[in-house]
């Protein structure tokens, strides 16, 4: 296959592997899997003689194919392939018609992966809604797919597992009656950005960090992702779910457990795993009394984003007109360990707000007796911005002389962007397909990990699930003032990303 213009990945090539998809018709593997796949093959990431096998329903090889061609050229023009190496990129793939429910399907898997000698590994991605996933692992388990016995084989999920505790340690059970807990990869794309990793070497390839790193000198740490599109076609499972459950139970939380715990005793799976859970498990608990003061649930409103009018969340389709689904969401967490006894953790997500970006705000104290407090513009306190999302890289906040005849302070920003040379920045789904792929389940979450994250947040679903308002804001701004309540106490309050 021609090189394209993608740049030199580096990392440990993949062992052949039948690669499954189920759902291989929809959207998660048309905008991310096969772009992902291609990316990959095309840097010798993946070995040229993976196979991909597509489990679909309802069409043709030629529709379906058609359909992954465009997909190609619309989330990742900077793959382009022609017709003739799109059809020999194709030569590896096969098709497996079929419904999730059906054992004829299971059947038909079996003997295409029969088909394809020599290769005895094989990852099975569940590329489909929640609620399949335990009838694809039964069936699975029924045709004897799920054993390892010559090679290895793994099953990735995505998010959300589960809905709240109890259907997160049901849907866990039955995953793990079918499948060994090795075998399951829980995926949190989130994890998978190169910048979220960066996090880890940042912390722990540093010397100069890890002496700051804690209750002395940090005064709290704030965790965004804060997004301009609204609900687009997700009206159905929004409704459901809103923010809280969307982003922080899953994303936020994974992030605040890398930022949080202790070095790990060496980088695998399992020692990094072992620290989040630890974080997790020194969450305090949050009482259904204090829910309205550790928490904020609001809702967007009409407004002007990126300078087009958009509409109220409840103007949606498909949303109820009465609907008190939470389209922001923060909650101020502490957790009760000698690093952080003292320090909140603010994670806090919205849609609908002016801009698209992530952070991780580490926010100083404030210095312990200020000389210059005196003048007009007096110093802020010190910020150590991990910007996940876009323009990856660093900030520091510092303080610095104003030009000229006074000690007058101004604000001064020191950047480090991740990718200085306009080096390639891998999708977050490249670099999770590969770990998968090559057995590295470090970024991945362990059942214990989703459960404790469930039970941090049951409070707060227990107490809004009754709930008959919520506070509006209107859409492209920062306007929410509950959240200055929320940080009470936090020096230099709320970070509204610029
Ligand atoms: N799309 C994304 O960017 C994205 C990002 C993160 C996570 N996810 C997660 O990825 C999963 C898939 O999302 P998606 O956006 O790709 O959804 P989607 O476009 O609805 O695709 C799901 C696929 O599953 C197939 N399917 C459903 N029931 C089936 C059955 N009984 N038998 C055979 N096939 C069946 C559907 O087939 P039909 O087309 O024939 O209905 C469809 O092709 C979800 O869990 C989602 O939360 C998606």
């Amino acid at each position: 296959m021609q090189e394209g213009k993608v740049t030199q990945c580096i990392g440990e090539p993949t062992e052949p592997t039948n690669i499954v998809i189920f759902g291989a018709g929809g959207d998660l593997t048309k905008r991310k899997l096969i772009p992902a796949l291609v990316k990959m093959l095309r840097c010798g990431l993946l070995h040229t003689d993976c196979k991909i096998i597509g489990v679909l329903k309802g069409r043709t090889r030629e529709v379906w194919l058609e359909a992954l061609h465009q997909g190609i050229n619309q989330y990742a023009p900077e793959l382009p392939m022609d017709a003739q190496q799109w059809q020999e990129f194709t030569t590896r793939f096969k098709m497996v018609s079929g419904d999730l429910e059906s054992d004829q399907t299971y059947l038909d898997l079996s003997e295409a992966l029969e088909s394809l000698e020599g290769r005895t590994n094989a990852m099975f991605y569940c590329a489909i809604p929640p609620n399949w996933y335990t009838t694809v692992a039964a069936g699975l388990h029924k045709q004897g797919l799920a054993l390892e016995t010559e090679g290895f084989r793994r099953v990735v999920i995505e998010k959300p597992f589960g809905m709240d505790l109890e259907t997160a340690r049901q849907l866990n059970h039955d995953l793990q009656e079918l499948l060994n807990e090795s075998q399951i990869y829980r995926i949190d794309h989130y994890l998978g950005k190169e910048s979220v990793q960066n996090l880890l070497v940042y912390r722990f390839a540093n010397s100069i960090l890890e002496p700051l790193w804690n209750r002395n000198f940090i005064d709290h740490i704030q965790i965004s992702a804060a997004e301009s599109i609204g609900i687009e076609y997700r009206a159905n499972y929004y409704e459901k779910s809103g923010a809280l459950r969307d982003m922080i139970q899953s994303h936020l939380m994974q992030v605040m457990t890398l930022v949080a715990m202790e070095p790990p005793v060496e980088f695998t799976a399992d020692a990094v795993r072992d620290e989040k859970i630890k974080v997790l498990r020194a969450v305090r608990q949050i009482e259904t009394s204090s829910v309205p003061h550790q928490t904020v649930a609001a809702q967007y409103g009409s407004g002007t984003v990126n300078d087009e009018k958009t509409k109220a969340y409840v103007a949606e389709d498909g949303v109820s007109p009465d609907s008190v689904s939470e389209t922001f969401a923060a909650v101020r967490l502490h957790i009760d360990n000698w690093r952080w006894q003292g320090v909140p953790f603010i994670l806090w997500t919205g849609k609908r707000l002016p801009k698209r970006v992530s952070e991780i705000v580490i926010r100083f104290r404030k210095p312990p007796f200020n000389l210059f407090d005196t003048h007009a513009n007096p110093p802020i306190a010190n910020s150590l911005v991990f910007r996940l999302h876009p323009d990856e890289g660093i900030f520091l906040r510092m303080n610095a002389k104003m030009p000229g005849l006074t000690t007058d302070t101004k604000r001064m920003v020191m950047r480090a962007p991740y990718s200085e040379d306009g080096a390639d920045v891998s999708d977050a789904y490249e670099v999770l397909l590969h770990d998968v792929l090559t057995g590295d389940a470090t970024l991945f979450s362990r059942a214990d990990e989703v459960e404790k994250s469930w039970s941090i947040i049951e409070p707060i679903l227990n107490a809004w699930k009754d709930r008959i308002s919520v506070v509006r804001y209107r859409a492209g701004t920062w306007d929410i003032p509950e959240m200055d309540a929320l940080f009470e106490n936090c020096v230099g309050g709320w970070h509204k990303p610029s």
